[in-house]
């Protein structure tokens, strides 16, 4: 029986090394990696000499907005910055318009999301004021629930440490990790100045947050992530409460690359949050991630706004910053340079991601596993956000060079996207929602 589509002669990587193989699709699986010479006929084939055959990555922390926010991004151009980034999996947070805390709202996501989708969609609710009134019909749509302990998911809440143990404890008992936002900055508090903003959302501020968070985790053996690290610090912190099967964390790759002295503040450039650091922190990351596995994996926060709300004054400016475009080319830049191992890029870009949220059959490239595939070219580009799928077009990485330049994604054993190309209409190709294994 022909393959129905070989991918040929490309650089495949074999226990940690790079090795010309040729890589084999079959009902959205893939079929097998195949010595050059020993491969099967195939229907359609596709020459990746000089290529990088990797698995897509998976992204879990991206607001894909839409609905009620679609002047910033919708399901259609976010899942396309998704393709053409080298994304195949993308997970969308709550704090959504409207925010997702009930089964109407997901579902009417969800349809969205199932007609406009490009690569594979999954969801994570936030939990209700009374965390007894959560909706658990949710349950077998979602992968996670989240803490955003701001407006609009967590309006009115304050997270006292009875709140917080609430929700770890309906976290835990469902057997779904609760996802954080670390932060304890009070959410009445405006910042009149540059300096007033870094001291709200401090260090300080994500430290104390997580302690929170951990000393009623350890009273109920719930499964905490704790989203986009991004102090040296809080690094230190997990490391020292470390264990796999209850801590995990994630790390941007502009708290990893970037600092904030490196920008004027002027405008909304670099403004997120978590805030940039310093460069201390940017090495104490990378040390997390790739040293003492302190750091599961990276994500993007993909949080897409509008033009004219990041280029007013900082203070004025949305926090927030386009991801999807940018994650794939700045991880195996590094990986290129000699910084990070291949190893360590497929484990917190790939298959690390799928592990936290229990998703079956992706992250790898290996028989059986679905066909969600980047072909990746090694060449030297430049970052630049006017180029971008996505609508937001306002990124710190402006003019980077980078040296990796996906070419080629396939989902589920489709071609979505190919040299600027898409292949596919929408809503035709991606799991919508991705499931977690029960
Ligand atoms: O910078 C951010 N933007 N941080 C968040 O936590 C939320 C996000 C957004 O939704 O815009
Ligand atoms: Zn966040
Ligand atoms: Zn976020």
């Amino acid at each position: 029986m022909p393959v129905d589509l070989l991918l040929s002669n490309g650089i495949v990587i074999v226990e940690g090394r790079e090795a010309v193989r040729s890589v084999g699709v079959s009902s959205g699986k893939i079929d097998g990696v195949y010595d050059v010479g020993s491969e099967p006929a195939a229907t359609e084939r596709i020459d990746c000499e000089g290529l990088y055959i990797l698995p897509g990555a998976i992204d879990i922390h991206v607001h894909l907005r839409d609905l009620g926010e679609s002047d910033k991004e919708t399901f259609e151009t976010g899942t396309r910055a998704a393709a053409a980034g080298g994304v195949t999996t993308v997970v969308d947070m709550p704090n959504s318009k409207p925010p997702i805390l009930g089964k109407e709202d997901l579902e009417g996501k969800i349809a969205c999301a199932e007609i406009d989708r490009y690569v594979n969609v999954g969801f994570y609710a936030g939990i209700p004021k009374k965390a007894a009134d959560f909706d658990k019909t949710m349950l077998p749509q979602i992968l996670g629930m989240k803490v955003y302990p701001h407006a609009p998911l967590d309006k009115g809440t304050r997270y006292t440490k009875k709140r917080a143990l609430e929700c770890m404890k309906l976290s835990a008992q469902h057997n779904i990790p609760l996802l954080l936002h670390p932060d304890a900055a009070p959410r009445t508090k405006k910042s009149k100045t540059l300096s007033d903003y870094l001291l709200l959302h401090s260090c300080e501020s994500e430290v104390k947050s997580l302690k929170m968070f951990l000393s009623v985790r350890d009273q109920v053996r719930g499964r905490l992530h704790v989203c986009h690290v991004s102090c040296g610090t809080t690094a230190r912190l997990i490391a020292e409460n470390r264990a796999e099967e209850t801590l995990t964390a994630e790390v941007t790759p502009h708290h990893l690359f970037l600092s904030g002295g490196g920008f004027t503040h002027k405008d909304g450039t670099a403004k997120m949050l978590p805030p940039l650091r310093s460069p201390y922190d940017n090495v104490a990351l990378l040390e997390g991630l790739t040293k003492t596995c302190t750091i599961d994996c990276v994500a993007s926060d993909h949080a897409p706004h509008r033009k004219d709300e990041k280029t007013v004054s900082f203070l004025e400016a949305e926090a927030g910053t386009p991801g999807l475009e940018t994650t794939v080319p700045l991880m195996l830049t590094e990986v290129f340079k000699g910084n990070i191992s291949w190893i360590d890029y497929l484990r917190f870009c790939c298959s690390g991601p799928a592990k936290i949220l229990n998703i079956h059959g992706k992250g790898v490239l290996t028989q059986g596993y679905d066909a969600d595939i980047v072909v990746v070219a090694k060449e030297e580009w430049k970052i630049r956000g006017a180029d971008f799928h996505s609508m937001a077009k306002v990124t710190p990485f402006e003019g980077r060079p980078v040296s990796a330049r996906p070419m080629i994604t396939i989902v589920e054993g489709n071609v979505v996207y190919d040299r600027g190309e898409f292949l596919v209409d929408p809503g035709m190709v991606g799991r919508v929602p991705v499931r977690k294994v029960w």
